[in-house]
């Protein structure tokens, strides 16, 4: 990891302040560290946390290009500390209203490769651009014009190529090369671009411009609406101008649950994460975790991710085709019968429970976190399901299109590009929005609030749950984001482990158990905010030291 990196990771102020007062310092993390400095420069400006927001959303999606952007979608999780109200601001993507169950079968039913991956015919409906006009006028106190710049900047100037933006790359050389305007921006005479190479989007910075002068319209309608349509047909896609034009976020209710004392608050349908994660909470509230050996924990741990798993491809989709049993998910008497099914000395082989098949969700995807002087908060994660999407970009428009629509299950029982399967609850549906694992996440309690997510497609969950265990033990952020991680999902029914993440005796008493081990690479990109508000004051910010991001804690405004 260089060295700037590893500086920049955590940020720590101590100021004395009394419970239940503005924190001394607001705080940023997130997958890029100019991203993290635009969300400061708009705070400076004297926005708030939600323009800080805006602000870091639109830096994203011009430096990340491979993880979010504006056609994409995501959640934002906000919690406004004067009215105590949390919400959640749903920008996931919508299916093209042209979109069907079989559109990604050929004329026998089977699945046509790659086809919801790469491509026009793979891109959903952006959310990004019209979650940020609504962050801005509903939630904000500086217009668009002003949190947008940055970003602005930031394309119309360019950014230096980082070693993770040139691994993404790599990985995708294969559709790129299918996809002449993608590659002429992304790439460097067809190759991933050298270190330091400065990638410059004219075309995106204009459609930003658009969205700085006319809001989500800048967007949606007119003459960005025009190219991207046009783009999209002419490579056979099926977006038309009334797709974009009917886009609306949707602001919902987040999902609640508790947590040996604290409130955890987290991500609504269509997101399968918050119920996920409550669901698991719930299942290990009931264990003295922390009377057992290791072996003993990560086994309870494992056998309450299988079964939350479970449930969710069972029950979860679009709520609003899908009726989703939420209250029962999230009743700890629920909780109580999954426990009752588990044996501290055996794995429960996934076979066992009543079948269903989780679905997937791809790795690339962003998450921030932010605190502001006021103690606002946001935890927002975004989606570009696969590195660079669908590696397809509409000419004049520097919009790179996101292949969310692979989050379906193209064929309900046949594996998506994860090698996962889906259920019925997430067949494709035209306007319907396709089911997702981000997991933004509140844990708080009268002493302290905090602030975490991930991206890493179906294990996001997992990490969120991982992370919430340790700031519940009262551990700091830099401990949620490098934890070791292990995974469960159900099906296929191995335990996923970071490597070093089990020690031998650990290994040995899970596979006693009947476990089976395999090891993965490590994974995720948590980035977390905590304030301690009641003893010391203290804030803190941590960047998962995995990756490239910036966490920083500075005092933004004068008194
Ligand atoms: N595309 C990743 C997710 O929404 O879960």
């Amino acid at each position: 990891m260089p060295l700037r990196f590893v500086l920049f990771l955590v940020g720590l102020v101590f100021l004395p302040v009394h419970a239940d007062e503005r924190p001394p310092a607001a705080a940023i993390a997130s997958a890029h560290p100019l991203a993290t400095e635009a969300g400061f420069e708009i705070l400076k400006a004297g926005g708030n946390a939600f323009d800080a927001a805006v602000a870091v959303s639109a830096a994203l999606a011009v430096v990340e290009p491979y993880s979010s952007g504006l056609g994409g979608g995501g959640f934002w999780l906000l919690h406004e500390a004067e009215k105590d109200r949390q919400v959640m601001i749903d920008g996931r993507e919508r299916a093209p209203l042209a979109a069907h169950r079989d559109m990604y079968l050929d004329a026998k039913g089977e699945v046509i490769p790659r086809l919801s991956m790469d491509g026009a015919l793979a891109a959903g409906i952006p959310g990004v651009p019209a979650a940020l006009d609504h962050l801005a006028r509903e939630y904000g106190c500086l217009p668009l014009a002003v949190s947008l710049a940055p970003a602005i900047r930031l394309a119309r100037e360019g950014f230096p190529v980082t070693g993770h933006y040139r691994r993404m790359a790599a990985f995708r050389l294969a559709a790129f090369a299918e996809s002449p305007e993608a590659a002429r921006l992304f790439l460097q005479a067809g190759q991933p671009p050298e270190l330091g190479h400065v990638i410059r989007q004219p075309d995106l910075a204009w459609v930003l411009e658009r969205m700085a002068e006319e809001g989500a319209d800048g967007f949606y309608r007119g003459e960005v609406a025009r190219r991207l349509v046009a783009g999209v047909r002419a490579a056979g896609g099926i977006w038309t101008e009334e797709d974009l034009a009917g886009y609306r976020v949707v602001e919902r209710e987040p999902v609640r649950g508790r947590y040996r004392g604290h409130e955890v608050i987290s991500a609504a349908p269509p997101s399968s994460g918050g119920v996920a994660l409550i669901t698991m909470l719930n299942i290990l509230a009931g264990f003295d975790l922390a009377a057992l050996d290791e072996a003993g924990r990560v086994h309870l741990v494992v056998e309450a991710m299988r079964r939350a798993y479970r449930d969710r491809a069972e029950y979860l989709g679009d709520p609003e085709s899908v009726a989703i049993p939420r209250e029962r998910l999230l009743h700890p008497f629920y909780a109580d019968g999954l426990r009752m099914s588990i044996r501290t000395d055996r794995a429960t082989p996934s076979a066992s429970l009543p079948g269903a098949v989780p679905p997937g969700g791809g790795d690339d995807t962003t998450h921030f976190s932010i605190l502001d002087a006021d103690g606002n908060a946001v935890a927002a994660t975004l989606s570009i399901n696969y590195p660079f999407g669908a590696v397809f970009v509409p000419p004049g428009t520097g919009v790179l299109l996101n292949d969310e629509m692979d989050d379906f299950s193209t064929k309900p029982g046949v594996p998506n590009a994860y090698g996962l399967v889906g259920a019925e609850a997430n067949a494709i549906a035209p306007g319907k929005r396709p089911l997702s694992s981000m997991t933004p996440t509140f844990v708080r309690n009268d002493e302290r609030l905090a602030v975490l997510g991930a991206p890493g497609g179906s294990r996001i969950i997992t990490m969120v749950l991982l992370g919430t265990l340790e700031a519940v033990e009262g551990k700091p952020p830099l401990a949620w984001v490098s934890r070791p991680r292990i995974h469960h999902q159900y099906l296929p029914d191995v335990l996923q482990h970071e490597p070093g993440a089990l020690d031998a005796p650990t290994r040995k008493g899970l596979e006693v158990r009947g476990h089976v081990l395999r090891e993965q690479q490590p994974w995720g990109n948590m980035q977390a905010v905590l304030w301690e508000r009641a003893s010391d004051g203290r804030v803190e910010a941590a960047s998962d030291p995995r990756v490239e991001g910036m966490a920083a804690v500075r005092v933004v405004r004068d008194e």
